[in-house]
């Protein structure tokens, strides 16, 4: 990969000064991208009551739907950028007055800390949209939100291929994979969605957390 490619897929894994506001914007605005991000939080099913939690919500697109969804429950954001943080808190800013929306900047390893109040109670779903791929680790990953997870709650991993190989065949080889490494995490009723409104499609893995999955 070129040093120009570089620089410019890194600001789409930690979005950061100038040309991080620019990703965020894109990610924000490009068609494909809302649309892979309202069809995970609708897939999610997410209940009036529910504890929600994004990973790595970016410009915090589907926060927004996940927050009108858990009209009376909690949502909470976890972004390792601190632009993405003030992005996703401008767009957000009634929900974050209202209470119950709250984000927090910081790695995914952020929620192994078990005295974090933001991540104390398990959620009932958990979501990351176009991240799985920055993780170096993806099992540990997927195993460090089933730790957060309630008992039946869910978590879904949505992935586009935007980098490398952008083919319907490329997402479906990832979805393959990602839906191994939730079983290995320890998730059940593990399953497969695929959106091919948008080119190339977009698939989500979905897995529950049943207590037998291991
Ligand atoms: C490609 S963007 C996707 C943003 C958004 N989910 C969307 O689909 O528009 C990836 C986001 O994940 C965040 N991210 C990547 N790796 C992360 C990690 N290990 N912990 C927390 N956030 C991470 C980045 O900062 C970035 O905001």
């Amino acid at each position: 990969m070129s040093r120009l490619k570089r620089a410019v897929v890194s600001q789409f894994g930690k979005p950061r000064g100038f040309w991080g506001a620019l990703a965020g914007w894109i990610m924000a605005t490009r068609p494909s991208n809302r649309l892979r991000n309202s069809w995970t939080v609708d897939l999610l099913e997410i209940r009036a009551t529910d504890r929600v939690l994004e990973i790595g919500y970016g410009p915090g697109f589907a926060l927004e739907g996940a927050c009108r969804r858990a009209s009376a429950g909690k949502v909470v954001g976890l972004d390792h950028s601190p632009s993405m943080g003030a992005m996703a808190a401008r767009r957000n800013r009634a929900a974050v007055a209202s209470g119950r929306f709250q984000l927090e900047i910081g790695p995914i390893e952020a929620l192994k800390e078990p005295s974090a109040p933001a991540f104390a109670t398990p959620f009932d779903r958990i979501f990351a949209v176009n991240v799985v791929m920055f993780w170096n680790d993806p099992v540990a990953a997927i195993g460090i939100l089933e730790s957060r997870l309630a008992a039946r709650g869910r978590i879904a991993l949505t992935f586009q291929p935007r980098i490398g190989e952008r083919t319907d065949a490329a997402a479906l080889a990832a979805a393959e994979t990602m839906a191994c490494q939730m079983r290995d995490a320890g998730l059940a009723e593990v399953r497969i969605e695929t959106l091919d409104r948008v080119s190339p499609m977009a698939v989500c893995v979905m897995g529950t957390k049943t207590g037998i999955g291991k």
